[in-house]
């Protein structure tokens, strides 16, 4: 089983951080699926935490169930960096992760995200002051029991919450092309600075999500640590075999997923039942827990259950007016999931659906929209498979 220091994860699969889409919400869906073992916040400005802003304490929000989670900080000043890294200790954090991968404009101009890929003495010295931030404030064994969530092996004494961070190979595509990455040598410089674990986007901070993910830029960095501390494998996993062929061709112990959950919260209960089956299930040693069985393709009514929990637990944890935001904005990929199969080539066409739920004014009239589906209703007529619609 995959362990990130002290913490004992259930599973080797994290749900990602994805600005706007991961949220409280989100998490607890995938939860509720299965197979997660670690979730995480979205980036958290720890100036914002810190002057409890509404956004950024938004952000922040978990819960008991919501565990064992991960809050992503990001910035460059090491004191801003350790007193945020507190405030997620004392505000439910079981993990702290350091934003190193972020390429948007507005993060790395004030030389946080990906940009702490450019300069190490500094990373190294904003990660050694918020470990020994987090040394002081360790949680009592009655934190961990909460902390850890469901099914994890209860702690008998004190300990500090871990620090991980998430990098990607390097800032220049030309240095990962020259095999100049930083990547294999920041990986070990944080194991030195007091890391338990790193997630490594396979890109580069130019590649921002172009192209492919890069395996064989993970596997250098999981051959640099040289196990002294688990690497996560991050990037284009959206199925299980893809999960496994992260782990197979890089070696990594973990494998995080962003995108494919998106419309597929249960993505990661089928990747595990996956990696159990074919023997990738606890490449870490430790007490497996019992995997899942392989099961079916949820059916349509339990993809309808999965978009109404959502929506109704988006109203309940923030508020009606940004659960028809999100629903608005996300309708079409869980949509895509719903569309049966004619035969032939051609897609049963439930645009109707996706139009009543982005039309919806209110609330009802999401649960209106769900309820006609759910009925044969908000369909009829074809589309051409995506595939076959691009040639
Ligand atoms: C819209 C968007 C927002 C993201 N926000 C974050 C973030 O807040 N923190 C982070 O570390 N990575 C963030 N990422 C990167 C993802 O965590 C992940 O590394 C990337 O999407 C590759 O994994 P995937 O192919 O499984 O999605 C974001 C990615 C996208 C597309």
């Amino acid at each position: 089983m995959l362990r990130l220091g002290h913490v004992q994860l259930q599973t080797n699969l994290l749900l990602a951080p994805i600005a706007g889409y991961c949220d409280l919400a989100f998490r607890t869906i995938c939860r509720e699926w299965g197979g997660v073992g670690l979730a995480c916040t979205d980036l958290l400005s720890p100036q914002g935490l810190l002057r409890g802003t509404a956004t950024s304490l938004d952000l922040a929000k978990t819960n008991d169930f919501d565990k064992p989670v991960g809050m992503q900080l990001y910035g460059s000043d090491p004191e801003i960096m350790a007193q945020g890294a507190r405030w997620a200790v004392e505000h439910g954090a079981t993990i702290i992760d350091i934003n190193m991968g972020c390429p948007v404009d507005k993060v790395t101009k004030k030389d946080g995200g990906s940009k702490l890929l450019t300069d190490l003495p500094r990373t190294a010295r904003i990660v050694e002051r918020v470990v020994r931030e987090l040394e002081k404030c360790p949680l009592d064994a009655a934190a961990w029991a909460a902390r850890l969530g469901p099914g994890a092996p209860v702690r008998a004494s004190a300990a500090p919450v871990p620090l991980t961070c998430k990098i990607r190979l390097c800032w220049h595509t030309a240095d990962y092309d020259a095999g100049l990455a930083c990547s294999p040598h920041l990986a070990r410089a944080l194991a030195d600075a007091g890391v338990v674990g790193v997630t490594v986007h396979g890109r580069t901070t130019e590649d921002k999500f172009a192209g492919h993910v890069r395996l064989e830029g993970i596997a250098r960095v999981v051959e640099a640590v040289g196990g002294r501390i688990p690497v996560i494998g991050n990037g284009d996993v959206r199925t299980p075999l893809d999960a496994e062929r992260m782990i197979r061709v890089t070696g990594c112990d973990g494998v995080m997923i962003g995108r494919g959950a998106l419309a597929r919260p249960w993505v990661f209960r089928d990747t595990w039942a996956h990696l159990c089956e074919v023997g990738l299930g606890s490449r870490t040693g430790g007490t497996p827990v019992p995997p899942i069985p392989r099961a079916a393709e949820p059916t349509e009514a339990e993809k309808l259950a999965t978009i109404r929990r959502f929506f109704d637990l988006m109203r309940a944890y923030r508020d009606d007016r940004y659960a028809l935001f999100q629903i608005n904005r996300r309708v079409s990929w869980f949509a895509k999931t719903l569309q049966r199969d004619l035969g032939n080539g051609k897609l049963e066409s439930i645009k109707p659906f996706k139009e009543a739920v982005r039309n919806a004014k209110t609330p009802a009239e999401v649960h209106e929209a769900l309820d006609r589906f759910a009925a044969g209703e908000l369909r009829g007529g074809w589309e051409a498979h995506p595939e076959e619609a691009a040639v």
